[in-house]
């Protein structure tokens, strides 16, 4: 990732928005043909909240609706429209939660999920494919290609937000397609930086992307798609892409799904569940912020693992997906110490976090 960025600064740099640009060209490119089926365009922004804006807005545009549905817990970015999709707890402090525009229906209950988008009036349906801010609660068989279905039998797009669950994380490129769902859009971001230069992107279905070709300066961005990072993606991608990446993501997986069982297998009054899709995993604890605790001790061993803002009993464990199994072994060792001396913490009430 260095030397690629390195080098490109040699070529490039942001570029200019209002240009055409070879970077740009080329990490589409990369894109639409590593990306789910029927994906024809690509826009970029320069974070993951913007493109979830850009996300909605195309789907307003391509249905001429304007309600949103999201999920109940979930978390999609801090701009506009981004905030509004997600939870309350961020949206109500700035006044910008539009209950008559956006609505939350509970994760897994396709019931709720059909009372919502059966008025035909719904722009689009946008889902975590394994809401990251709630604690990683894993979606039930079936429950993501019967929301699909759902939006497809009342007319409104299905947007998957792949900030978290993307690149190969779950041991496939997008986590989505394990699920049999192709999205009419489908948003990256984080990752899709190699950590080097923020950029983020929106795949476009060649039916939603109606807007690119009425009026492409709708949406106008300095940063979005800026050349370097433009750069930064194509290595990214092109390194998450490799087959031996994606068969050591597929081999630590079950190296650390394994561990986590056996140390589960020491707390079992405290150390509650573990829900896990590959390097997606959230570790549930008998106590209403017990995550809080673990994430302090692992934090003192030098590992960083945050606990999950919406649900503070799940900590959300994401290792990279370039880990070693020499070091996955040394995270787990430090993983149980850190986990037996939370449970000594949260029964005493010592070491509050
Ligand atoms: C699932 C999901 N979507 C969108 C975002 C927003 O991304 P950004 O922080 O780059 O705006 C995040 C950030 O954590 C996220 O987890």
């Amino acid at each position: 990732m260095v030397a690629a960025v390195t080098a490109a600064m040699q070529h490039f740099d942001i570029g200019n928005h209002h240009f055409p640009s070879l970077a740009r060209t080329a990490l589409s490119e990369a894109l639409v043909s590593t990306g789910p089926p029927g994906i024809a365009k690509v826009v970029f922004g320069s974070g993951g909240g913007e493109a979830i804006d850009i996300a909605l807005k195309t789907a307003r545009h391509a249905t001429k609706r304007r309600k949103i549905v999201s999920v109940a817990k979930a978390y999609h970015g801090h701009t506009g429209l981004a905030v509004a999709a997600g939870d309350e707890r961020f949206s109500t402090l700035f006044l910008a939660d539009r209950p008559d525009e956006f609505s939350h229906v509970p994760f897994n209950d396709l019931a709720a999920m059909e009372q919502a988008v059966r008025g035909k009036d719904v722009a689009a349906v946008i889902m975590e494919t394994i809401p990251a801010t709630y604690g990683f609660p894993l979606p039930a068989p079936g429950y993501l290609a019967g929301v699909k279905q759902l939006c497809e039998r009342h007319g409104a797009l299905y947007i998957a937000d792949e900030v978290q669950t993307g690149l190969m994380r779950t041991g496939e490129l997008w986590a989505i397609s394990k699920h049999g769902v192709v999205p009419d859009i489908l948003v990256t971001g984080k990752g899709i930086s190699g950590g080097m230069y923020p950029i983020s992107a929106v795949l476009v279905s060649e039916a939603a992307a109606g807007w690119l070709s009425e009026d492409g300066f709708a949406h106008m961005s300095t940063f979005g798609g800026a050349e370097l990072g433009c750069v930064a993606a194509l290595k990214t991608l092109e390194i998450t892409c490799r087959p031996e990446v994606r068969s050591m993501v597929h081999y630590i997986s079950g190296l650390l799904g394994a561990g986590l069982a056996q140390i589960r297998a020491l707390y079992p009054d405290w150390f509650a569940g573990i829900r896990q899709d590959g390097l997606v995993m959230g570790l549930e604890f008998d106590h209403p912020r017990g995550a809080q605790f673990v994430m302090r001790r692992l934090y003192e061993a030098g590992v960083w693992a945050i606990f999950s803002t919406l649900d503070p009993r799940v900590l959300q464990y994401k290792p990279g997906v370039l880990m070693t199994p020499a070091l996955c072994d040394e995270l787990l060792d430090r993983t149980e110490q850190a986990i037996g001396l939370a449970a000594r913490d949260a029964r005493s009430g010592r070491g509050r976090p």
